[in-house]
């Protein structure tokens, strides 16, 4: 028995959810083609260039199928093929791809075993492997579709959002920023005052997504505790949102822990254009990056 996947990437954090709002866009996406096996190994094999390690225990698709396997107390094992195209790094949800789609394809092979929320248990334990943090903002909505709410992750709670009709545009510029650090860099503390403006902004954002109010969407696309620490690591961050708003975006912020950014459009005109500035402003500091223009998967 074989089965093959898309696995969509993921912008989580959306800006001020951090931890907790998550939405899977159509492009880029990984492939994995996942097969059956009589006996017990498992088999990891990327035929991409990321050089991303194959021992099952060290790779984050390959810890997940191991928990599986352990759990259901298998004498099966898999064999996965992985072709990326989300770029590990990236703050496109990478490694959420991988965890995702491992617990996704797996199940489908055991007969639709485990529901939604134990698919995104397992997973979670490839994000641990990736970044140190068992958080689930990104495979919820790989698994779900969507934007999604982490309500909590102990129990296992997930909210499936509304899927407003916008226009995703990413850039991804190479430049180096590790989810671990990017968390370590984060105040412990916060006064009231922020915490008030943050929590007003998640509840107009999922007001807004709910309700299909581009404009609350676009207003409440804010973030007071994060962004304005994390956007230090990430060139031009400033100015890439100023234009992308001149442009016509709802607005937008840093994609997961970056460095990726990702802007939010009603017309793909603007969408695209808004992908055009981004690249033409990292050509000009010399930085090679990578630009999608997507919908809401
Ligand atoms: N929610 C996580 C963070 C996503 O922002 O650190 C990292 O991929």
């Amino acid at each position: 028995k074989k089965i093959k996947l898309k696995v969509p990437a993921t912008v989580a954090n959306l800006v001020c959810g951090f931890d907790i709002l998550g939405m899977a866009v159509h492009d880029p996406y990984d492939e994995m083609e996942f097969r059956l096996l009589e006996t017990p190994e498992i088999i990891i094999k990327h035929i991409d260039a990321f050089g991303l390690p194959e021992e099952p225990s060290g790779n984050v698709a390959g810890i997940v199928l191991l928990k599986i396997q352990e759990y259901f107390n298998l004498k099966n094992g898999f064999e996965v093929i992985i072709r990326k195209h989300i770029k590990p790094g990236s703050g496109l949800g990478s490694s959420a791809a991988s965890a995702a789609g491992a617990a996704f394809g797996a199940n489908v092979l055991l007969g639709n075993k485990l529901s939604k929320e134990e698919m995104i248990y397992f997973a979670m334990f490839g994000e641990e492997l990736a970044s140190g943090v068992r958080h689930a903002d990104n495979i919820a909505p790989c698994i779900y579709g969507g934007i999604t709410l982490v309500k909590s992750t102990h129990p296992i709670d997930i909210v499936s959002l509304n899927s407003p009709d916008l226009f995703v545009t990413a850039v991804h510029p190479q430049v180096e920023v590790k989810t671990s650090d990017a968390r370590q860099i984060l105040k412990k503390n916060i006064t009231l005052k922020s915490a008030v403006e943050q929590w007003g902004n998640i509840a107009g954002l999922v007001a807004g997504i709910q309700k299909n109010d581009f404009p609350l969407i676009g207003r409440s696309l804010n973030d007071v505790i994060i962004e304005p620490i994390r956007s230090i690591l990430i060139p031009k961050f400033d100015e890439i949102k100023a234009k992308s708003l001149q442009l016509g975006a709802l607005g937008g912020g840093i994609s997961g822990s970056g460095p990726s950014i990702f802007m939010l459009s009603e017309q793909k005109e603007t969408a695209e254009k808004i992908a055009e500035m981004m690249k033409s402003v990292y050509t000009e500091i010399e930085i090679e990056s990578f630009v999608y223009v997507s919908k809401i998967n």
